[in-house]
């Protein structure tokens, strides 16, 4: 695996590939590796020539500051997990200056209403961070597909949009939810968790899957009491909010429209542990 902290270089033999005709799948990550990663940086090499990893804990997108203190920093085990892969990878791992130059301060973005659902409700900024920093790695790598995982449905959405007003001839390819054995949607966040925080939180998804069921018989009224009064009878847990939202717009689901599809996305801590998951409704 090829190792880069400079951009200048990073280019330079991503360029030499492009002129080889090869094509550049490029995956972005804050690093703190898991299966959920991996299985981006696989489909990426099943349908693309070359594949550049990003590792960049982006300081702009996080509106907690204990929360980016918190965020587990482990570079080395995370080149012996990409190179468990046995995939001839290019990895980029820059610092702060080599991105953002001396001052670290993110654009501010409209993405047509998306940003304002949701994460955008909770988390201050948080978009205008995510937007900041692929917006710059898009600009620096110049990849012809880029992954990103469903489990962050409403920033792959946000990607999309981005690419689109920005004119970025990069296709956005989204990938399936990884989850762990009890159906915990792997989350780098999740190493923070007892065991038995670990074991209580797979209750998330549980109540996902009872929401797909009862999507197709009962209003959103009803479905939307239950999951609250569900999670008041799981102290370990607590909803940040639980939204059915239109996969496009992620505006609010009020009635089913004919040819739309539905995804439930819940946000709920577990602890100090802030997680997040969501499920395709009818499709
Ligand atoms: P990070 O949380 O490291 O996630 C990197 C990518 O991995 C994202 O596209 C995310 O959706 C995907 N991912 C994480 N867990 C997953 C899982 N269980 N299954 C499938 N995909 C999963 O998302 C970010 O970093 C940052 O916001 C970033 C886009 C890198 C910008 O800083």
């Amino acid at each position: 695996m090829q190792i880069f902290r400079d951009k200048a270089a990073l280019q330079h033999t991503v360029k030499a590939l492009k002129q080889k005709g090869k094509s550049i799948g490029f995956v972005p990550t804050m690093g703190a590796l898991h299966q959920g990663h991996l299985s981006l940086v696989s489909q990426a090499a099943e349908v693309c020539d070359s594949v550049v990893v990003s590792i960049f804990i982006n300081p702009t997108q996080f509106d907690n500051a204990i929360d980016l203190r918190n965020y587990p920093r482990t570079l080395n085990s995370d080149i012996s997990l990409l190179e468990s892969l046995n995939i001839d990878l290019i990895l980029f791992a820059p610092n702060a200056v080599e991105l953002y130059g001396e001052k670290v301060e993110a654009e501010h973005f409209i993405f047509d209403g998306l940003e304002n659902e949701m994460e955008g409700k909770y988390r201050n900024g948080h978009f205008d961070g995510v937007g900041t920093v692929v917006k710059k790695l898009f600009e620096i790598v110049e990849p012809d597909k880029a992954f990103f995982g469903e489990k962050d449905y409403q920033q792959l959405q946000i990607i999309k949009k981005l690419a689109e007003k920005n004119s970025i001839p990069v296709e956005i390819v989204g990938c399936p939810i990884n989850r762990e054995m009890n159906g915990l949607a792997r989350s780098s966040r999740n190493e923070r968790l007892t065991t038995e925080m670990r074991e209580e939180a797979s209750f998330i998804y549980n109540t996902l899957l009872i929401v797909k069921e009862k999507f197709g018989t009962e209003s959103a009224k009803n479905i939307n009491d239950w999951v609250i009064s569900e999670f008041k009878s799981h102290p370990l847990l607590k909803l940040e909010y639980f939204e059915i939202a239109n996969t496009n717009s992620l505006k609010s689901f009020e009635i089913k429209e004919e040819g739309e599809e539905y995804r439930a996305f819940i946000a709920a801590y577990v602890g100090d542990v802030r997680l997040i998951d969501n499920i395709a409704l009818n499709n």
